[in-house]
């Protein structure tokens, strides 16, 4: 309350008296605000659950309640809460360097881009370290796509999340997303994605000959300005819907790329880092990309990390075109190093392997039991399920409703406004072990008995 009345006897001072009404009301909302809740404070509304510590696969809030987090946060934490290789690498490296200008070699950053070469597909041989975040390193890829190509537009699928930059806004998810703002990236051409469940051109994957890689011709046709620099796709869709492709979806997509002269952009910043048994979903898919974006899993225990990776042809575009402060921070390169060392032993990919085919069968499982469960799909432990209505109709309510009562059951399961909302997701740390996981699988049964 002081601050309020000094907030009044300063008002009556004559240093106040050109300031606007709008100034002066902003300041006593301020003022005011000093003892306010903090969901007054924070910008966007937060839960009211406060949490305080992670270990593993489990989150713990203030009054002790322990959560498996089957999100692994944002889905980034590769390697769960508080990995201790990774921490211990990370106090090593703060002892040493926290950060220089990335125009500098270090020995992390040196370290983390060779690793990325030898263990991503055999074409991509350059790495392009100066990001920090997915959405900037996507915006990267594209803009060494045109730089390339000398072309401007670009296509991604229905139902995309590519990130929240503008450009990235531009180019992802559903029209309430880019609703509020006027001015959108121009030249970005979305087009349906293969999402066999519900098919957009009401075919069945055994007959359709891949129809919709064939419709693409007629979007670069009668959709584009003719000059279509690079399609970015997520192999697998994160937030639209954990939609995987049928098997040769990618080498007919790859064929058309090729034969148009357009960049084929995989963002695997979701299911890049191990999440689908795999270190690439490429590898899984048995596709080459032209370029790899990667940022998320690659932080492993939460530092922030991202990366382009590129064939050689496409080197080229200057620093100064796409640079930013924290790309290449010396410290998030220290964890990214440890976390490649660890995600690419083959026990621990065999493991992710093991425990997302053990998740994939006890879902099936309940999927028989429950009938609002009209699909399972996944791929290791990049997971989702799909929840419909009698009807078979996408059943929104229902879904948002499962993931309210799983926190109630000790877990932590995320859904998305992406695509129809209703696919919950089952993306935990890939740490987690078959004994874990037999327990996020009973918890998850009695939330769903709970919802029957
Ligand atoms: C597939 C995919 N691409 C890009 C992004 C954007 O990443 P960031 O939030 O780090 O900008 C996300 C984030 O959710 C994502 O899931």
């Amino acid at each position: 309350m002081r601050a309020f009345e000094e907030f009044l006897n300063l008002e009556s001072e004559s240093q106040f008296e050109n300031n606007s009404q709008n100034n002066s009301q902003d300041t006593l909302v301020k003022m005011m605000n000093s003892e306010a809740s903090i969901h007054d404070l924070i910008y966007h509304h937060v839960s009211d659950t406060k949490m305080t510590y992670g270990q593993g696969i489990y989150l713990y809030d203030e009054e002790g309640n322990r959560y498996i987090d089957c999100a692994a946060a944002t889905f980034n934490l590769s390697l769960g809460y508080g990995h201790p290789e990774v921490l211990q690498a990370v106090k090593e490296q703060a002892d040493q360097l926290v950060h220089v200008t990335s125009s500098f070699q270090t020995n992390p950053i040196n370290t983390v881009v060779r690793k990325l070469v030898e263990l991503s597909p055999e074409n991509l041989t350059r790495v392009h370290p100066k990001v920090s975040s997915g959405s900037v390193a996507n915006e990267g890829a594209i803009k060494i796509a045109q730089h390339y190509t000398g072309k401007r537009d670009v296509i991604s699928f229905f139902r995309s999340h590519l990130g929240q930059t503008m450009m990235m806004t531009s180019m992802s998810g559903n029209a309430f997303r880019k609703e509020p703002f006027p001015n959108l990236f121009p030249g970005s051409i979305q087009v349906p994605d293969p999402y066999c469940h519900r098919c957009f051109y009401k075919q069945k994957p055994k007959t359709c000959d891949f129809l919709c890689v064939e419709r693409i011709h007629d979007f670069i046709e009668y959709g584009s300005s003719g000059s279509v620099a690079c399609m970015i796709v997520e192999p697998i869709s994160g937030n639209g819907g954990n939609i995987v492709p049928p098997p040769g979806y990618f080498q007919a997509l790859k064929k058309l790329c090729d034969e148009k002269g357009i960049i084929l952009i995989f963002d695997e910043i979701q299911t890049g880092i191990g999440r689908t048994g795999k270190m690439f979903a490429a590898e899984y898919f048995g596709v080459q990309p032209n370029i790899i974006t990667a940022a998320k899993g690659l932080g492993g225990t939460g530092f922030q990390f991202a990366a382009i990776l590129t064939e050689e042809r496409l080197g080229g575009l200057d620093g100064h075109h796409h640079s930013f402060t924290y790309g290449s921070n010396v410290l998030a390169a220290a964890a990214a190093a440890k976390t490649l060392d660890i995600v690419s032993q083959p026990e621990f990919l065999k493991n992710v392997e093991i425990v997302g085919d053990y998740i994939m069968d006890r879902l099936r499982k309940m999927q028989e039991r429950y009938t609002f469960i009209s699909d399972v799909r996944g791929v290791g432990l990049m997971i989702g399920v799909e929840i419909s209505d009698d009807e078979g109709n996408p059943d929104t309510d229902l879904t948002n409703y499962i993931a309210k009562i799983a926190m109630k059951h000790g877990l932590i399961i995320r859904t998305s406004r992406y695509g129809y909302g209703n696919v919950f997701k089952i993306r935990p740390p890939l740490t987690i072990t078959l004994e874990e996981s037999e327990q996020l699988c009973d918890q998850l049964e009695k939330v769903l008995t709970e919802v029957q």
